[in-house]
């Protein structure tokens, strides 16, 4: 794989990992991208990065919009994404600070256009198929450059995904352990269904960065303590993004 779309998720959305970065303006008929695509290189790969917030954080997870950015990595002739993404914890054994190398996603969002397919050609329908919405061969390298690189990390994770922009209630967070998710965040699954309808493949590694509200015996989940543990963590995911990219 030569050419590689990286989008940025919250505080991990910084192009400084990139040589000779500039910043490319891409039209789709999807509408505006939330930031302009920096383009530059790791080693010998074309990387592409694009701030799913913003590069000043001024999007909100129901406005990001998806279906320009996967559409520009496909303009662009991306061979593969790779995304980051705080997340909350909903299992204990997922510490903050910990990775996961998601591998499943269940879709809680209920507000955004999760499809590029919004109308069908005559007798053409598209259903894509979304057992395992994540690239298995993606993730076995982004699991090899954690383990090399001694990073506290899960294999696989089941991401629920909500709406927001609000946390969850206890009750909801209750729901989404004993539903069997182990992480959850607000930007994840429409990102990788889109990508599998643009056949874009996709992986995705998630920084867990809090216990959400189930856990009784802590305060619940702020944004404080979100951008608190990404700033002591970030590091590990940019290590990790440098090392897999280059191994492509
Ligand atoms: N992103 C990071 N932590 C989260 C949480 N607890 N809920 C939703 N999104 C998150």
């Amino acid at each position: 794989m030569q050419r590689i779309g990286i989008i940025g998720g919250s505080g991990l959305d910084n192009p400084a990992i990139f040589s000779d970065p500039k910043d490319i303006d891409v039209k789709t008929p999807w509408g505006a991208l939330e930031s302009p695509v920096k383009a530059g290189h790791i080693g010998a790969k074309d990387v592409f990065m694009i701030a799913r917030h913003g590069r000043e954080h001024t999007v909100p997870p129901s406005g990001v919009n998806n279906r320009a950015h996967i559409d520009a990595f496909r303009q662009l002739e991306c061979d593969c994404i790779l995304a980051t993404t705080a997340v909350g914890s909903l299992k204990l054994e997922i510490e903050r600070g910990h990775l996961v190398v998601l591998d499943q996603f269940i879709d809680f969002t209920r507000h955004r256009p999760i499809t590029f397919h919004e109308t069908f050609e005559p007798h053409a329908p598209v259903h894509t198929p979304m057992a395992d919405p994540f690239d298995e061969s993606l993730r076995r390298k982004l699991i090899a450059h954690c383990e090399a690189l001694g990073i506290d990390h899960h294999p696989r994770g089941t991401v629920v995904t909500i709406e927001g922009t609000r946390f969850s209630t206890r009750a909801e967070s209750n729901m989404f352990r004993a539903w069997g998710a182990d992480v959850i965040n607000m930007s994840t699954a429409p990102e990788a269904i889109l990508a599998n309808e643009a056949g874009i493949p996709y992986a995705a590694v998630a920084m867990s960065t809090d216990y959400d509200c189930w856990k009784t015996d802590e305060e619940p989940v702020t944004w404080e303590e979100i951008l608190r543990i990404f700033g002591a963590n970030a590091e590990k995911v940019t290590k990790l993004l440098l090392e897999t990219i280059e191994s492509l």
